[in-house]
């Protein structure tokens, strides 16, 4: 446990390399913050090049460094085929890759679907992010195996709300949820998330014992729940559930820069030790619990499958690519 945690605790960053999703506000952004005040370089994705360079802007003056190495990568989310694209950038540029931090998220917003033909929580909030992820995992390993063991890692924002999931959890025979309300989506796309990190633990992670060459090689990852933060993200939850206008009318919210110290733990401080990869990390800094489907082994691997599968077969993922 770690909750006296602060940004000052991280190791200096210079050298490394990040990228984080959804940079240009609220979470994201201040973990850029804390990532930039290390040394790091970063890679800021953004849907919109006007808010990138924006956030860019004013991260450099509060830095007081007008040179600070913080890049935009525009990504849209809803659409896979810029996906592809900025990795092609992004290895254009960098030949390692530090972490990965998969932050971008919408909450309870309205009915739409993407231009890939998948509804909006569950393209934006997992699915890119699978794509992403896998793409990148080339990179990372390689990464991983020049630098020391829990140097690279994988960073991915749930949520609390994994647990108020309904039925299976993952509806893989209706994903998009249709009939259901705006915040069991949410909830669907948030499980999907801690199941992907708990299937990329079993794929890259440590996998414990002596005989691993000290880790090398290995790549660490995260779930994170940032708890309840203030951000642009509750506009729709507000104002669609009781619950959500109630806690933030309580100021119950913590501020973006505290909700970011979870993801800016996870991914760069020597806290994180490497039994830890694998894990949900609640506020601030610690090791929360999983039940149901977070522990269920086969539920995380159908669906890693038919994630693969499906971006395979719309032509997102090459016959040689494999994760
Ligand atoms: N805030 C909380 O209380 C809370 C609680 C639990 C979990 N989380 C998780 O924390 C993460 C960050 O949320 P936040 O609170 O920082 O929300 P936020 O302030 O609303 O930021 C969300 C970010 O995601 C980006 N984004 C959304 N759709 C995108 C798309 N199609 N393509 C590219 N970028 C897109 C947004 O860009 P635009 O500015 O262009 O919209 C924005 O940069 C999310 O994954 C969320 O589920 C937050």
């Amino acid at each position: 446990m770690c909750s006296t945690f602060s940004v000052d605790s991280l190791p200096d960053l210079t050298g490394r390399v990040y990228i984080v999703t959804g940079g240009n506000a609220g979470i994201g952004y201040e973990t850029i913050h804390g990532l930039a005040s290390k040394g790091a370089t970063i890679y800021l994705c953004a849907r919109s090049p006007s808010k990138a360079t924006t956030a860019i802007t004013t991260l450099r003056s509060k830095l007081q460094n007008p040179d600070a190495p913080i890049h935009p990568l525009p990504m849209d989310l809803m659409n896979l085929s810029t996906i592809q694209t900025a990795v092609t950038t992004f290895l254009n540029r960098e030949t390692s890759l530090h972490g990965l931090i998969l932050n971008a998220g919408i909450m309870c917003t309205p009915w739409e679907e993407s231009t890939d033909g998948y509804e909006a929580h569950w393209q934006t909030n997992y699915i890119a992010h699978y794509l992403l992820t896998y793409l990148l995992l080339p990179v990372l390993k390689e990464t991983a195996g020049r630098c020391e063991a829990g140097v690279v890692r994988i960073v991915e924002l749930t949520s609390g709300a994994w647990q108020m999931a309904k039925g299976p959890g993952i509806w893989f025979d209706q994903v998009a949820l249709r009939d259901k309300e705006p915040f069991d989506r949410y909830c669907q796309s948030k499980l999907a998330n801690l199941l992907h990190v708990r299937e990329l633990q079993r794929r890259v992670g440590p996998k414990g014992g002596e005989e691993e060459e000290e880790g090398r090689g290995e790549v660490w990852v995260a779930a994170v729940h940032p708890g309840l933060v203030e951000t642009g993200l509750s506009a729709n939850y507000a104002t669609t559930s009781i619950l959500g206008r109630t806690l933030l009318k309580m100021g119950m919210g913590a501020p973006p820069d505290k909700g970011a110290l979870g993801t800016l733990f996870a991914v760069a401080s020597n806290d994180f030790k490497r039994d830890w990869s694998g894990s949900y990390m609640v506020p601030t800094a610690k090791k929360g619990w999983t039940w149901r489907w977070a522990n269920d082994k086969d539920l995380q691997e159908k669906l890693w499958k038919w994630t693969e599968d499906q971006l395979r077969w719309k032509g997102f993922l090459g016959t040689s690519d494999r994760a």
